[in-house]
């Protein structure tokens, strides 16, 4: 089965086209349009501005996500109106759609569009948690690799607006673990970020800026740590470096150690409560999805810590492109978990969570 796919929970809009290959999706195309330029200048997302970049963009993303799973050009943009229209009746067996959680006015522009496509060509809508999808950025597969996921697998979803731990037994049953109490784990870094001048979303570049530290002595606290629970926290991570960064003149070199003592602190607690969960479930396979896991110390932390402590990890995490938002991952969850809804019946759902 191949399937449309469309993504527009926050600030990108992304059409996908994916089909279902035994137990993975195979990627046919993805287009991402992004508004994060505009919210740049904000130093943060503004959702109105944020709904606007979506309606300007969901047409023109759709028709290109249609033309380049068939690899077609148009050479006139009524003819490219012409082949996607095509495309969409003649090889395309259903519409997939993030419903939450996201930004209402955002989540709107993708919903209504895939409606309206599903109620004009009559074929199935699916819809999809915006969250489930950035795990499942891990069943997409090309030509050039081979996987074997099996559950069970502890799922750990850390992006911008969330940051969970799931137990997945099978597709249809999982179990939420635990999650932020306050800020996710982007949101720290971004914020975090803004205090040191860095450019929104700040997560890589702090990445970047932490590799050049050549001081290792600066050290902020883990927030939940040593607690029990699956529960995060990083609001007192950011107003710890925010006295910091009050209190001491930054030049450069104290700007890259505060980005790799912020890292730090927020990898730490990520990777002890994981390593937890594989053990109080059982596990070895970790599945890891959001834009956060596109962090390549948080990747490599998570090995060399379950292998100091003997624990044996099957990491699985999506290229860094696919760990952004995308409508690939939505379209990989709906293929392989969903069942299709009628289209009267899907509405934003702005504050989805998980329930225990
Ligand atoms: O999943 P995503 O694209 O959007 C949400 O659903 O929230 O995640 C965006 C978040 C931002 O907070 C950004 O700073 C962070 O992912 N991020 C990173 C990296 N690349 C993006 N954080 C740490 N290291 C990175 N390399
Ligand atoms: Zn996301």
């Amino acid at each position: 089965m191949r399937l449309l796919s469309i993504e527009t929970s926050c600030d990108e809009t992304s059409a996908a086209v994916v089909e279902k290959k035994g137990q993975y999706i195979s990627l046919l195309s993805n287009s991402t349009s992004s508004s994060a330029r505009i919210h740049a200048q904000t130093g943060g997302i503004i959702p109105e501005e944020a709904a606007r970049a979506q309606i300007n963009a969901i047409i023109p993303v759709i028709n290109e996500a249609l033309l380049n799973s068939e690899r077609v050009r148009a050479k006139s943009p009524e003819e490219e109106y012409k082949i996607a229209q095509e495309i969409l009746s003649q090889k395309i067996q259903g519409i997939a759609v993030t419903s939450g959680p996201g930004l209402i006015g955002s989540l709107l522009v993708g919903i209504e569009t895939a409606k309206t496509l599903a109620f004009v060509t009559k074929k199935p809508l699916y819809q999809v948690n915006h969250l489930l999808g950035h795990l499942y950025a891990n069943f997409l597969v090309d030509d050039t690799n081979t996987k074997n996921i099996e559950f069970p697998f502890i799922g750990l979803i850390v992006s911008g607006g969330h940051t969970d731990l799931l137990f997945f037994e099978s597709h249809a049953k999982y179990k939420w673990l635990g999650g932020t109490r306050d800020d996710a784990a982007g949101e720290a870094l971004d914020k975090i970020g803004r205090m040191l001048n860095i450019q929104y979303p700040a997560g890589s570049e702090i990445e970047k800026k932490a590799e050049q530290n050549t001081n290792s002595t600066l050290h902020f606290q883990s927030p939940l740590l040593h607690d029990k629970s699956y529960d995060f926290s990083f609001s007192g991570l950011k107003t710890e470096v925010m006295r910091y960064v009050k209190n001491n003149n930054l030049d450069e070199n104290l700007i890259n150690s505060v980005c790799d003592a912020t890292q730090n602190a927020v990898i730490k607690v990520i990777i002890k409560k994981t390593l937890k969960a594989m053990m109080e479930y059982n596990t070895s396979r970790v599945l890891i999805g959001g834009g956060v896991a596109a962090n390549a110390k948080l990747r490599n932390s998570l090995k060399e810590e379950a292998k100091n402590n003997n624990i044996p990890l099957m990491l699985f995490a999506p290229s860094p492109s696919l760990c952004a938002d995308n409508a690939a991952m939505i379209g990989a969850r709906a293929l392989l978990a969903e069942q299709p809804v009628p289209w009267q019946k899907v509405t934003p759902q702005p504050e989805l969570y998980f329930s225990t």
